[in-house]
């Protein structure tokens, strides 16, 4: 493939999200591969003001696919939101002979580089990093499947504590405006709840159902919670009410916090990360830009950048009721 791109640069933006490495590794991989000079921006965009920059080369990358975190680094830039700031990481781009870059986030890395090209008219690819698989056009985000499978794991754990000593537990999940981890990896778990921002199935009915699943012979109970749910009430106060009007329960509170975001990525994610990197790279050689390489139907696809801002996803209606007849 000749190409007028001639040096790309990568970065990891925003919340980090295990498989980023593998991702990181496939834009500098596939670089190699097609003799594209390839540079590594260090934390963000922020880096890019800073001219954080490092050559990389395919041995650069070596034994990182299967490690948690970024080796590049990831920050949430508050510079990189104003003109000056970009302007900045502009120069340095252009000082370095940089005339692409690929960065691995989510929605809000892809507004500042949507931002970026407007002003600049410079090529832009996305891969979408984060747990919380709330970007569109893609049916999975890379940290994702990692995510669910270590908040599935820690559920297991709990389950035998709970079980033990007869309590209800409340597990927070990370989600702050979507409740795909709380809902699959509450099925995947068994939860007898799952409380998520996108729908209030309302807290008179998590304690109707509670009672109905103590009558029925079940000794401890397991409610999976979205940190953005609709109820309005944290953790804490939602274990705080039903120990309250329902006093023949023993509540607790775990909250899993950052430890959802860090460990190696699981096999799927460190695929994803491969394909999309592939696709990233090989897209701003084809003189394309703005857009995002995600995945749909196990193809790897672009979708536009905008879109994948602005377009909403959505919750699994059938999951939802399938979780329903699991807590029966
Ligand atoms: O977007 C990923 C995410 O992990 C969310 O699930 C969570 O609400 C948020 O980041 C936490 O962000 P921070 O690490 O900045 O507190």
């Amino acid at each position: 493939m000749i190409s007028k791109i001639k040096k790309i640069a990568v970065l990891t933006s925003g919340g980090d999200a295990p498989g980023m490495n593998a991702a990181i590794r496939s834009v500098v991989r596939t670089c190699a591969f097609y003799n594209i000079e390839c540079i590594g921006v260090y934390r963000g965009y922020q880096g890019m003001i800073d001219a954080d920059f490092k050559e990389m080369n395919a041995r650069s990358v070596n034994n990182i696919i299967n490690k948690g975190g970024t080796i590049l680094k990831t920050a949430r830039s508050e510079e990189f939101r104003t003109v000056e700031g970009r302007k900045k990481a502009y120069d340095n781009l252009i000082k370095n002979g940089i005339d692409s870059f690929v960065v691995i986030g989510g929605d809000g890395s892809f507004t500042g580089a949507l931002v970026f090209n407007k002003e600049f008219n410079f090529p832009v690819i996305g891969i979408p990093g984060t747990i919380d698989n709330d970007i569109f056009g893609t049916n999975y985000t890379l940290g994702y499947d990692t995510a669910l499978n270590t908040v599935v794991d820690v559920i297991d754990k709990i389950r035998d504590t709970a079980s033990s000593h007869n309590r209800l537990f409340f597990v927070e999940v990370m989600g702050r405006d979507v409740g795909y981890i709380a809902l699959n990896a509450g099925v995947g778990a068994g939860a007898e709840e799952i409380l998520i921002p996108e729908e209030d199935l309302g807290i008179d009915r998590m304690l109707e159902s509670l009672k109905k699943s103590r009558k029925s012979g079940k000794t401890s109970s397991i409610v999976v919670v979205a940190e953005g749910d609709k109820t309005g009430r944290n953790v804490f106060e939602l274990a705080d009410y039903v120990e309250q009007n329902l006093p023949n329960y023993e509540v607790r509170v775990s909250v899993l916090g950052h430890m959802q975001r860090g460990g190696s990525p699981s096999c799927f994610d460190r695929v994803l990360a491969s394909r999309m990197g592939v696709k990233a790279v090989e897209t701003l050689m084809e003189g394309k830009s703005n857009f995002m390489a995600g995945i749909k139907d196990n193809k790897i696809c672009l979708t536009p950048l905008d879109l994948a801002v602005k377009g909403k996803t959505k919750i699994n209606q059938e999951l939802i009721r399938v979780s329903d007849i699991m807590t029966t």
